[in-house]
């Protein structure tokens, strides 16, 4: 009898650790709308790697993946990507030399960026950044959260809008990515660096204006936080690329 009273308090035990922890992990769910495979790339900033830093996303496909409380970090699209057996190769575009990344990627790409929370209460942070240029149209649905949670993102085709001196082509002539200005031109205003490297002195340009018309719910500069850093709690996320039909 005892033993079985404390088997149960046992059990009543690890069901509220698992049902604690269970409410504060969160799904990454990655969907690949778009004609042509994807390859994510992530980087985990804190907590364990996640998706192997890199993997392949064929047409159609939707890919589930838990993060612990607490996890960090990077992720964006790479395309016209060729590896070996062993993982080795490039990408057209957001290349980081291998399928399973360990580094930061060559811009441009659109890239998303996660903060969860450690406590289920807590609030997540997100966001999908136009500062590295753009690559592929990437949505981020948080799902099942308790407050507002808009979507963050670029839902619409920015290499058809791409101005000529930021386009960057594929062999047989297509725009296949949009640079930002800074990369393109490299000038202090543009980059928010040297004597504009603040919030005072740094500014939208006409670059960035035109990422922030299309992309409304992205960042188009380093300080475009107030309408394009996202919080939520409690939340999933959807992951999508090309998330609208063009
Ligand atoms: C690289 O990633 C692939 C797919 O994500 C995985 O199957 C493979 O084990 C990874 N390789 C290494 C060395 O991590
Ligand atoms: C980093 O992740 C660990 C779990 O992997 C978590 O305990 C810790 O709170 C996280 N740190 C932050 C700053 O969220
Ligand atoms: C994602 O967000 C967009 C924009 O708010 C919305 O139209 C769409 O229905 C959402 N999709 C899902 C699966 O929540
Ligand atoms: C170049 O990009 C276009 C548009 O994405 C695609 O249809 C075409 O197949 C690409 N060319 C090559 C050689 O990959
Ligand atoms: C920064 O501004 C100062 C004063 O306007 C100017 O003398 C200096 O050349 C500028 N530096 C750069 C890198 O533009
Ligand atoms: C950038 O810095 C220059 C000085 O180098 C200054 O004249 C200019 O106003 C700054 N741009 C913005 C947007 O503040």
């Amino acid at each position: 009898m005892g033993k079985e009273i404390s088997d149960l308090f046992l059990l009543l035990v690890l069901l509220l650790i698992s049902s604690g922890r269970m409410a504060s992990a969160a799904t990454l769910s990655f969907k690949n709308q778009c004609s042509y495979t994807v390859w994510p790339a992530i980087i985990s900033e804190n907590g364990t790697t996640l998706g192997h830093n890199g993997f392949s996303l064929a047409p159609g496909k939707l890919v589930p993946l838990k993060v612990d409380p607490g996890w960090s970090g990077r992720v964006w699209p790479r395309t016209g990507c060729n590896f070996d057996s062993l993982g080795n190769g490039k990408c057209l575009t957001g290349d980081c030399g291998s399928l399973n990344c360990s580094g930061g990627g060559r811009p441009p790409f659109t890239l998303a960026e996660f903060i969860t929370a450690s406590k289920p209460t807590d609030n997540n942070f997100y966001d999908v950044s136009l500062v590295n240029g753009y690559n592929v149209g990437m949505r981020i649905n948080a799902t099942g959260g308790t407050s507002d949670c808009p979507y963050a993102g670029c839902i619409v085709d920015l290499n058809g809008r791409c101005p000529p001196q930021l386009q960057v082509f594929n062999v047989s002539g297509s725009v296949v990515a949009c640079k930002s200005a800074c990369e393109a031109f490299n000038e202090a205003q543009y980059c928010c660096a040297d004597n504009n490297s603040t919030a005072e002195t740094c500014s939208r340009t006409q670059y960035s204006e035109l990422f922030k018309k299309a992309c409304p719910n992205a960042y188009s500069y380093p300080y475009d936080d107030v309408s394009s850093r996202f919080t939520c709690s409690g939340s999933n996320y959807l992951i999508t690329f090309c998330p609208t039909d063009w």
